[in-house]
């Protein structure tokens, strides 16, 4: 059994050691490896989780080995989780040099040979690609060029094609240079602590599993707005927009993990499987069931189109026809630059079949009982059900148990997702990743919305998108925004 096979152990402190790696950045002047690669690259080495390695950074800028090192300090200084010593960060940066894009296939064959040679012997090669869909094809043909694909794993961002026919041509090509084990398409959602405890809360416990279907649930939600509004990323975001951003990756793969039948494994094919079936019963999403808006002032970005129809917000109905969930709706909603930023899943049930309460009670006057997860870092759930009012009478309130996982662990265990998934990659883990046909097989129920996208309709920035979400999923209601903040305890919030 490869390592990649076998059943997994989750803790940071029994992690497999690594070979060493020269790891490329493509993008590495994008926001992506400013925010979350370098930095998270550092935490791993100063938590002495890294092996011994070297960083190239490139992208279709000019720039100097020094130039970027500053970059990337600077990065790192603004955006790493956890204070590093001085020390380390010289140490982290003294290990990365940069070749810009222009240098074509025999500048970089040059600059991963001189990173090799730094380390010795015949490291790995770790590529990591963020680049928009259209630029990801050329990226892979210069790795074949450069004739860098042995001992090489390439770690894929999504969005993965922009449809089907896109998605199909990039994964033909990636496939005339790289084996499919070698692929790593990366979703950084399922990197998520919470994700993951999705798992373990449904199928290490007796307790939920027999009430996890259309008998006992209502319907679910999948719920996750933001307050950044595209800032810097005009460009990129009005070719992919809030559809192919959110949607169609990250809240589409949470879904399969809260549909996806046991597994018989904690193995990468079991839940591959388990999830493609729940890609495969999501029914073609029906457009009449979509809400796309756009906010005020998005067409000023520059990198805009001035009259774009790029939606920056949708609220959409999914349906997953199988024995399981049949006649449950997943409604999903994500944009940007809303009233709040919150990522959360949100299991509704059913109400009782009959109610003993007298009118006035108050038993339903809240919504059903929620069982939610917070997929923030802090990874936080709740039960909230009706419980009787203290006093005289029987007045009923809904009620609350809240579990955080910061109350039990310090948060010094945890990894940030990207940082957890890259790990894994570099292991040659693939229980994380997402596959070339369950990528595909979302794309294809996706055709009816992106070939007949309802009219974007215009929200005010900081509100909670158009009016017309209430609609979508009346009678119910969204859960956001919360009728009460969750409890702080020792919870950090971000
Ligand atoms: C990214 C999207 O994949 O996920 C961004 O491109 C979005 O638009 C981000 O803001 C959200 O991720 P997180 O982990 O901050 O919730």
């Amino acid at each position: 059994m490869s390592p990649a096979d076998g059943p997994r152990d989750v803790s940071t402190a029994a992690l497999p050691p690594l070979d060493p790696y020269v790891i490329v950045l493509f993008g590495a002047g994008g926001d992506l490896a400013k925010r979350k690669l370098l930095p998270g690259l550092l935490h791993l080495a100063s938590a002495s989780l890294m092996p011994d390695f070297r960083i190239i950074g490139t992208s279709l800028e000019s720039l100097t080995n020094d130039e970027f090192r500053a970059i990337a300090g600077q990065a790192c200084e603004t955006f790493v989780r956890r204070p590093v010593s001085a020390q380390d960060r010289e140490a982290f940066l003294k290990r990365i040099t940069y070749v810009e894009q222009a240098a074509g296939a025999g500048g970089l064959a040059r600059a991963v040979a001189e990173a090799e040679a730094a380390l010795g012997g015949k490291p790995r090669r770790l590529y990591h690609l963020s680049v928009p869909p259209a630029a990801a094809a050329e990226v892979v043909r210069l790795l074949g060029d450069a004739d860098l694909a042995e001992r090489a794993r390439v770690v894929m961002e999504k969005p993965f094609g922009t449809d089907l026919e896109s998605a199909r041509e990039l994964n033909r090509k990636v496939h005339e240079v790289f084996d499919e084990e070698q692929v790593f398409r990366i979703d950084h959602f399922l990197g998520k602590e919470a994700a993951q405890n999705i798992l373990a809360l449904r199928f290490a416990n007796g307790l939920f599993e027999p009430i996890w279907n259309r008998n006992h649930i209502d319907h679910v939600q999948i719920d996750v707005p933001e307050t950044l509004d595209v800032g810097t990323r005009g460009a990129f975001y009005d070719q992919t927009g809030a559809y192919r951003d959110m949607v169609v990756t990250h809240l589409m793969q949470v879904l399969a993990f809260v549909a996806m039948e046991p597994p018989t494994a904690l193995t990468p094919s079991a839940i591959t499987e388990e999830k493609s079936k729940v890609f495969r019963s999501l029914r073609p999403i029906d457009v009449d069931h979509v809400v796309r808006g756009q906010y005020e002032g998005y067409r000023s970005h520059p990198g805009v189109d001035p009259e774009s129809d790029t939606e920056t917000f949708i609220a959409l109905r999914a349906d997953v026809d199988n024995w399981r969930w049949s006649g449950v709706p997943f409604y999903l909603r994500t944009g940007k630059n809303l009233a709040e930023g919150a990522r959360i899943i949100s299991i509704a049930f059913r109400e009782p079949p009959q109610s003993m309460f007298p009118a006035g009670s108050g038993v339903g006057d809240y919504g059903p009982d929620h069982l939610t997860f917070d997929l923030d870092e802090s990874s936080r759930l709740s039960l909230s059900f009706y419980g009787k009012r203290p006093g005289p009478g029987m007045t009923l309130e809904k009620m609350s148990m809240q579990f955080s996982l910061v109350e039990v662990h310090d948060e010094g265990d945890t990894l940030e997702a990207y940082e957890r998934l890259i790990r894994d990659a570099m292991n040659g883990d693939h229980t994380l990743f997402t596959t070339a046909e369950g990528i595909e097989s979302l794309w294809e129920d996706s055709a009816p919305l992106l070939e007949h996208p309802p009219p974007v309709i215009p929200y005010a920035a900081g509100s909670w998108g158009p009016g017309q979400i209430r609609d979508l999923i009346a009678p119910r209601a969204w859960r956001l925004p919360f009728e009460r903040r969750w409890r702080e305890g020792k919870v950090k919030v971000a």
